[in-house]
């Protein structure tokens, strides 16, 4: 009898050790995956070029460089643009803000978007609104709002595949969140 119950305490032991270590392995291979997903997001946001927009810069004498301070944080809420003259916009002029986080076009005025991991970015958005907001150009991932002006290539990303957009977003997410209102879009009405 001995034996049996001795016998039972072993099985059960062994099973429960064997059940932690594959929840272990499990949790091990989905943190290794995430990482994964973000190591590629980083990559694909730096080769698409989306801090040429996203990022404020500082002027060295090799050119503007990323401000790691605003990493991605959209046109700084700080900032004024200079006085433009609008009437070259009449000629077919754009202008774009040399940092490259604002222009002004015949359409208005737009200034690059806070796409860090903040709240005043994307960072309570849902993988949803970002797929919305990257492959139907609408503002703030939402389907009834408006319209993104341009220059945010958001036609470029319609057919971008659902594992590359959320490896972007698991990048984004995992950014540091820089706090950062940008200003609203002006909108011309001419
Ligand atoms: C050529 C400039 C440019 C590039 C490159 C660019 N963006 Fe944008 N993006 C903008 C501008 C400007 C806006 C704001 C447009 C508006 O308010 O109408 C914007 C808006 C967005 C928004 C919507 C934000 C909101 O609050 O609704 C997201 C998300 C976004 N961009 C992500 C990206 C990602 C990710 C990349 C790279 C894969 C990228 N953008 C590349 C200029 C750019």
């Amino acid at each position: 009898m001995k034996k049996y119950i001795l016998l039972a305490v072993i099985v059960a032991a062994t099973s429960l050790a064997y059940s932690c270590s594959s929840t272990e392995v499990e949790e091990e291979k989905s943190t290794n995956a995430k990482a994964a997903r973000i190591a590629r997001g980083e990559y694909l946001v730096k080769i698409s070029g989306c801090g040429d927009c996203h990022s404020p810069k500082i002027m060295t004498p090799k050119g503007p460089v990323e401000d790691s301070a605003y990493l991605l944080a959209g046109f700084r809420s700080k900032d004024h643009l200079p006085p433009v003259d609008s009437s070259v916009l009449k000629n077919g002029w754009a202008l774009f803000y040399a940092e490259g986080t604002a222009m002004v076009s015949p359409m208005g005025i737009s200034y690059a978007a806070n796409i860090t991991a903040d709240e005043t970015g994307i960072g309570n958005w849902t993988l949803e609104q970002f797929k919305t907001a990257m492959t139907e150009g609408k503002w703030k991932g939402l389907k009834d709002n408006r319209q993104l002006l341009p220059p945010m290539p958001w036609q470029n990303f319609t057919k971008m595949h659902p594992e590359d957009l959320e490896a972007i977003y698991d990048y984004l997410q995992s950014t540091k969140p820089v706090e950062n209102i940008v200003p609203m879009a002006v909108f011309s009405t001419q």
